[in-house]
């Protein structure tokens, strides 16, 4: 098998410095300049790529979003300063079909609106642009969200936590270690299990210390999502979160019976669990622990409004005239598959966070 240019400074950078820990393994397999899974020039994100997310079911969940988007507005006293920030927004369908029903509404005409845009790849800044061209105006893009001063508004957050680096961790002989990447004799990636850092196992004694007692036990933590928060909680001046991604509860994530994680990689639309193959050409993820967003959220002074299944989540949304109109724009069966448990309903978790 061929070795890609990324593995290849992966392989380099190991044989230099020594075993790199997981979550700095999977930093370069996602992130790596031009290389990265999501900094490549090629990235496609759909049909063409290697996964689909809600944003890419038509626009009913855009649809639906706006309605909860108006809502939240009136709740916070229409301020006339308010956005709509998407970090991480992919090919830009879900910014098009929220663009698009505010546009068909009327909704914020008499405000001044914005939309921000989050995203770290400039191919994908490019597509967006096309996409979005007519609502420039609009639009603000940024590559981070350190870059943005004070938000007054609604940040979107839809598929991105479970993207971010993991720790993986493996009991063994009572003892907490951590999975490390080095290289064996042929030139190939390897596990290796090193002492775990001290946050690694302060993170298990408070979301999952039953874990101690699991023999040969194996998972991911993911303490990347801590210093995202605390960016947001520098950002938003006023206003809500909303995570939407897979999940669980600690007690779920970490139950005696998860005993391999939940990592998991995507491929042209295929599932595999081997981080080490296809490296830069293939998506990256593991699931998000709720509890431990709504610990740390809590901790920067956001208060958690909601953490429900996106099925009822989206559902609590839709009144009878709603739920007609999506009848009538033949977008019911893209609605099931977003609210049913063998769609997205029940994986797919949502958090909503606020901050006054
Ligand atoms: C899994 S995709 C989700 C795309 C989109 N939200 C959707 O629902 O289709 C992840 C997206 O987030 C971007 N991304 C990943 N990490 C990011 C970060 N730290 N800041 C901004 N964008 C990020 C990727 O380039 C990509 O556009």
């Amino acid at each position: 098998m061929t070795t890609s240019p990324l593995e290849k400074i992966i392989i380099q950078k190991i044989k230099s410095q020594g075993p790199i820990p997981f979550d700095e393994f999977m930093h370069m397999a996602l992130y790596y300049p031009e290389l990265g899974y999501y900094m490549r020039k090629d990235i496609k994100i759909g049909r063409e790529g290697d996964f689909f997310t809600a944003s890419h079911l038509g626009k009913v969940f855009g649809i639906i979003l706006t309605k909860a988007l108006l809502k939240i507005w009136q709740k916070m006293g229409c301020p006339d300063n308010f956005s709509i920030t998407e970090i991480g927004p992919g090919m830009g369908y879900l910014a098009q079909d929220i663009l698009e029903e505010i546009e068909a509404r009327d909704f914020f005409s008499d405000i001044k609106f914005k939309y921000i845009l989050i995203e770290i790849n400039p191919e994908l800044r490019k597509i967006q642009k096309q996409r979005l061209n007519k609502y420039t105006d609009k639009i603000i893009w940024q590559d981070s969200i350190n870059k943005i001063n004070s938000l007054t508004g609604v940040v979107i957050v839809n598929e991105i936590l479970d993207a971010l680096p993991v720790r993986v961790f493996q009991i063994k002989n009572n003892k907490t270690f951590e999975v490390y990447v080095y290289v064996d004799e042929k030139e190939n990636l390897t596990e290796t299990l090193l002492p775990a850092r001290d946050d690694t196992i302060a993170y298990l004694e408070e979301f999952a210390p039953q874990v101690f007692e699991f023999e040969g036990y194996r998972s991911e933590i993911n303490l990347a999502i801590r210093d995202f928060i605390k960016q947001l909680a520098s950002v938003l001046n006023r206003g809500y979160v909303i995570f939407f991604d897979y999940g669980y509860d600690r007690e779920e994530y970490f139950s005696p019976q998860r005993t391999r994680g939940t990592l998991l990689c995507y491929y042209r639309h295929t599932i595999n669990e081997n981080p080490y193959v296809n490296i830069g050409q293939q998506d990256i993820t593991s699931h998000v622990n709720f509890s431990a967003i709504e610990q740390w959220a809590k901790e920067v002074g956001f208060n958690v409004e909601k953490y429900t299944s996106q099925s009822k989540f989206l559902i609590s949304i839709c009144d009878e005239n709603l739920l007609m109109r999506l009848d009538q724009e033949g977008l019911i069966d893209k609605f099931k598959r977003l609210v049913l448990p063998q769609g997205m309903g029940e994986t797919h978790r949502v958090m909503i966070l606020s901050k006054d």
